[in-house]
């Protein structure tokens, strides 16, 4: 197949991305408090072969190292999250000046280093103390979260220019509070649509107290979105896709981006559907300044729910699919169908696999380069096609504390032997870097007579259309 060089445009956003719990470690140094995930990875059962986040990558002790080696891949920005624990030990002031201190000697490491700081203000760590007090459900600790934001806007604001409130308020709700896998493992579908609501409450708030605090900040939420297909061209099971659809994705897309719950799934929900308070809405659908996208895999759904194999289809370590494709329809179908969409990040995107350290202490990835290649190479034709993407951050600089999954399943682009905290760059940091530095060019392989489809829903697979009455009912008028 021919190739073409693509060309990201030079002020395009490349980075990696973290979380607090994921990778720092001293969990109970320097006055930090206890989180839910604490609480929840201590319970046998929980997580895979007993871990815990107690050590993780050591990154509260390297952080300094760390920065170093984002410099030497060339990230432009580095998203990492702040653990409210660490700022506020019981979600709400007294205020723990060493965790604040941690923070501004990252912030100013980054911007030594020439690296934009993107922070997540919420990436799942809950204050237990605030848990135990109603936790999401509770209308006050929305309220704590936007005290808490506005007093890092107030104490970072100089430098971190990019905030994320929430990271995937979605997953939070549906594995922490429906199906009970993560923290605090509850299993009741009502808590886990009032946290939901409680979540995008948080943020709306959150915006407000920011904003008042830093007019100039730039201010988004990161939802998980997968898109959903059909396994076949059955009308029931284009319907159940299309239900999946308005569970997982719309149900926080409307509210955020139209202040409105989808009115029909809202009805069915009944009694289980979450209390709103008067002006909850319109705080929920403040214009952001950008959306976050974390895009992992598409979920096809057949006859019996969601099919775990697709035939012919390559899986990773985490058993998710991959399917590159479907990044860029899932892009194509949010600019379609949203009209006040503010411009897009990838802020996620990036595969677990069986890595290997071989004698001479290479990590021979190739199956994580192409993974990030071909996602690179559809976000670009979404781009092409008029999605407005401004940034990639890769998931993740590190291997970490992947949650349930414990250290088993390895995201990094930097490789960590958890015996030493030793630290090998990948042979895909390593592709990353050297495309960084080639001012975002590589070449890829296309047919010779390719043009990007114009802007529309035509997915990659056309066994998978839509049918035209759904694509209608999804377009706004
Ligand atoms: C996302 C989380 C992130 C990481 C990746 C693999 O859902 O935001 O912390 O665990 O999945």
């Amino acid at each position: 197949m021919p190739t073409r060089q693509l060309r990201f445009p030079p002020d395009f956003i490349f980075g990696a991305a973290t979380a607090a719990y994921q990778i720092e470690g001293a969990t109970s140094e320097d006055g930090r408090g206890e989180s839910i995930w604490d609480r929840f990875s201590r319970i046998p059962g929980n997580i895979a072969n007993g871990d815990t986040g107690d050590i993780a990558a050591d990154h509260y002790h390297r952080m300094k190292e760390d920065v170093k080696l984002m410099q030497l891949l060339g990230l432009k920005a580095y998203r990492f999250s702040i653990s409210w624990p660490r700022i506020m030990p019981d979600g709400k002031a007294p205020v723990n000046q060493k965790g604040v201190d941690f923070y501004k000697r990252l912030v100013d490491e980054l911007l030594n280093a020439g690296i934009q700081p993107w922070a997540t203000l919420f990436h799942w760590d809950l204050p237990q103390a605030l848990h135990e007090r109603g936790g999401w459900t509770s209308r006050e600790t929305a309220a704590a979260f936007a005290v808490y934001c506005e007093f890092m806007a107030a104490q970072l604001g100089d430098g971190v220019k990019n905030w994320i409130t929430i990271n995937e308020p979605w997953v939070v709700a549906s594995h922490g509070y429906k199906t009970g896998v993560h923290a605090p493992g509850i299993k009741n579908e009502r808590t886990a649509l009032q946290v939901a609501h409680g979540l995008l409450l948080a943020h709306g708030m959150s915006m407000q107290s920011i904003k008042g605090r830093r007019p100039d900040a730039q201010v988004g939420i990161a939802l998980s979105l997968s898109p959903f297909e059909a396994e076949t061209n059955a009308a029931r099971d284009y319907i159940a896709a299309e239900r999946k659809w308005q569970e997982e994705g719309q149900w926080l897309l409307h509210p955020l981006l139209r202040g409105i719950y989808p009115e029909a799934l809202f009805h069915e929900y009944g009694k289980n559907a979450p209390e709103i308070a008067e002006g909850d809405m319109q705080l929920i659908s403040q214009p952001m300044n950008f959306l976050g996208i974390q895009y992992y895999f598409r979920k096809v759904v057949g006859d019996n729910g969601f099919v775990q194999r697709v035939p012919g289809s390559e899986y990773t370590a985490m058993g998710w699919e991959v399917h590159p494709q479907s990044l860029r329809r899932l892009l194509a179908r949010l600019t379609d169908n949203y009209r006040h969409l503010p411009p897009l990040y990838i802020t996620e995107n990036g595969a677990a696999f069986e890595d290997t350290v071989s004698a001479d202490g290479r990590i021979d990835d190739k199956r994580r380069i192409a993974f990030l290649r071909d996602h690179l190479h559809q976000a670009y034709i979404a781009m092409e096609q008029g999605v407005d993407l401004k940034g990639y951050f890769a998931w993740s600089l590190l291997d970490n504390f992947e949650w349930a999954c414990g250290y088993e399943k390895r995201f990094g682009l930097i490789h960590v032997d958890y015996e030493t905290q030793q630290r090998r760059i990948k042979d895909s940091g390593l592709w990353y870097q050297s495309m960084i530095a080639d001012g975002g060019r590589f070449d890829v392989e296309e047919p010779a007579d390719f043009t990007p489809a114009p802007l529309d829903l035509e997915p990659a697979n056309p066994t998978y259309a839509l049918p035209v009455e759904f694509q209608v009912s999804l377009i706004q008028p």
